[in-house]
C-alpha cells in the first residue's frame, strides 16, 4: 500500500528552554520548557511510501551521511508503528535557515512526523504526534501545536509532551534580528550533551530552569507580559551561562548579538517593553506585544544587523493534502 501526504509545520521559540536530556534515545529532557510557535518560519514536507530505499530532498538539495540517516531513524519508528516494511521518499521546504539556531529541526521533524504518520494511514492523536516528533527532536514536539505550548518532560516515552496553553491575550510577537544565517559551529543536540557532561554549572541551569518553568506558567496563567518577558530573558541568559561553562565553552553569540542585547535594554528604558532570547545560534529574539512590533522592528533594522524578521504567534502543525 502506497500512500502520499503533505504536511506543514511552523518552528517554536522557546520562552523556557529545554537543554539538555536525560535519555538521548527517547529524547525525555532534563526539565520542562514553553515556546511560542511562529507565522515566519515553517517546513513543508511531503512523504510517500512505497520506495525501495528511504530518500530525503531538503530545498532541492538530496541529503546524505547523518542527517539522511536521522531521517531514516525516525522513518523507522513510523515503519513500527504502521507495521510497514517498505521505505519512502521524503521532500521537504523550509522558510526557515537551517541549523542556525531558528529551529529548523522543530518544524521539520513536526511536519515529518505528521506526513509519514497519515501517508501511512495512521490518524494519531496530537499528544501522540507530538510524543513521536520529539523522538526527532525534542523541540519538535511542541511544534504540533500553535501559539504558546508547554512541553512537560515527563519521565517516560508517554509522559513526556507537548500541548497546546491557553493564552489569555498576552498579544505576543517576535522580532528576529538575524546575526548570521549560516551553519552554527556546534549543533543543539552535541552542545547540549557536551554541557550535561562537562559544565559545572549544568545542575544549576536544571534547577534554575525548573523553578523558571513553573513561574512562567503563572506568569502565562495571569496574563502578566512584564513577568512572561522577564523570565523569558533571564532562562536563556541562564541556559547560555551553562553552555559558557563546558569544555571546551560552548559560544554561539556574537558581537551584533551582543549589541542587540543592548539594543533591547535601551528601547526597554525608552518604554518599549521587549525582551531578548537566543537559542543555539547568534541570533536574537526579540519578544514583544504585537503595538511594539513596528518600533522595535525600525530599532533593529537601524543596528544593522544581517536581517531582520517579524513573527507573530503561528499554527499547529496540518495536513495540506492527502492521497
Ligand atoms: C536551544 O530540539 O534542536 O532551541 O532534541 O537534540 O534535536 P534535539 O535538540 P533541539 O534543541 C533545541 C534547543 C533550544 C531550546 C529549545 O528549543 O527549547
Amino acid at each position: 500500500m502506497t500512500g502520499s501526504s503533505t504536511a506543514v509545520a511552523h518552528s517554536n521559540i522557546a520562552l523556557i528552554k529545554y537543554w539538555g536530556k536525560v535519555d538521548s534515545r527517547l529524547a525525555i529532557p532534563a526539565t520542562s520548557s514553553v515556546s511560542l510557535t511562529l507565522d515566519a518560519y515553517r517546513t513543508e514536507t511531503t512523504v510517500e511510501w512505497g520506495a525501495e530505499q528511504d530518500s530525503v530532498v531538503l530545498d532541492g538539495a538530496v541529503l546524505s551521511g547523518v542527517p539522511a540517516d536521522r531521517v531514516s531513524r525516525f522513518l523507522d519508528l513510523v515503519r513500527d508503528l504502521a507495521g510497514r516494511s517498505d521505505h519512502a521518499t521524503v521532500v521537504s521546504r523550509n522558510t526557515v535557515p537551517t541549523a542556525a539556531g531558528l529551529a529548523s529541526s522543530a518544524s521539520g521533524f513536526a511536519a515529518l512526523a505528521a506526513a509519514a504518520t497519515s501517508a501511512a494511514g495512521l490518524t494519531l492523536a496530537p499528544r501522540d504526534l507530538s510524543i513521536l516528533a520529539r523522538k526527532g527532536s525534542g523541540s519538535a514536539s511542541r511544534s504540533v501545536f500553535g501559539g504558546l505550548a508547554v512541553w512537560y518532560a515527563g519521565t517516560d516515552d508517554l509522559s513526556s509532551y507537548a500541548e497546546p496553553l491557553v493564552d489569555p491575550g498576552l498579544d505576543l510577537a517576535m522580532v528576529v534580528a538575524v546575526v548570521n544565517a549560516g551553519t552554527k559551529e556546534i549543533s543543539s543536540r552535541d552542545a547540549m550533551r557536551l554541557t550535561a557532561e562537562t559544565s559545572p554549572y549544568y545542575d544549576a541551569w536544571v534547577s534554575a530552569s525548573r523553578s523558571d518553568f513553573s513561574s512562567m506558567l503563572d506568569a502565562i496563567g495571569a496574563g502578566d507580559f512584564t513577568r512572561v518577558g522577564e523570565l523569558a530573558e533571564s532562562n536563556a541568559m541562564r541556559m547560555h551561562a551553562s553552555m559558557l561553562g563546558s569544555t571546551p565553552p560552548v559560544t554561539y553569540w556574537e558581537p551584533d548579538s551582543v549589541r542587540c542585547l543592548r539594543l533591547v535594554r535601551e528601547l526597554r528604558s525608552a518604554g518599549a517593553e521587549c525582551y531578548a532570547t537566543m537559542d543555539a545560534g547568534p541570533n536574537v529574539k526579540i519578544l514583544c506585544r504585537r503595538p511594539d512590533l513596528a518600533t522595535i522592528r525600525t530599532a533593529v533594522e537601524e543596528l544593522g544587523v544581517a536581517g531582520v524578521t517579524t513573527a507573530l504567534p503561528g499554527p499547529g502543525v496540518r495536513i495540506d493534502r492527502a492521497t
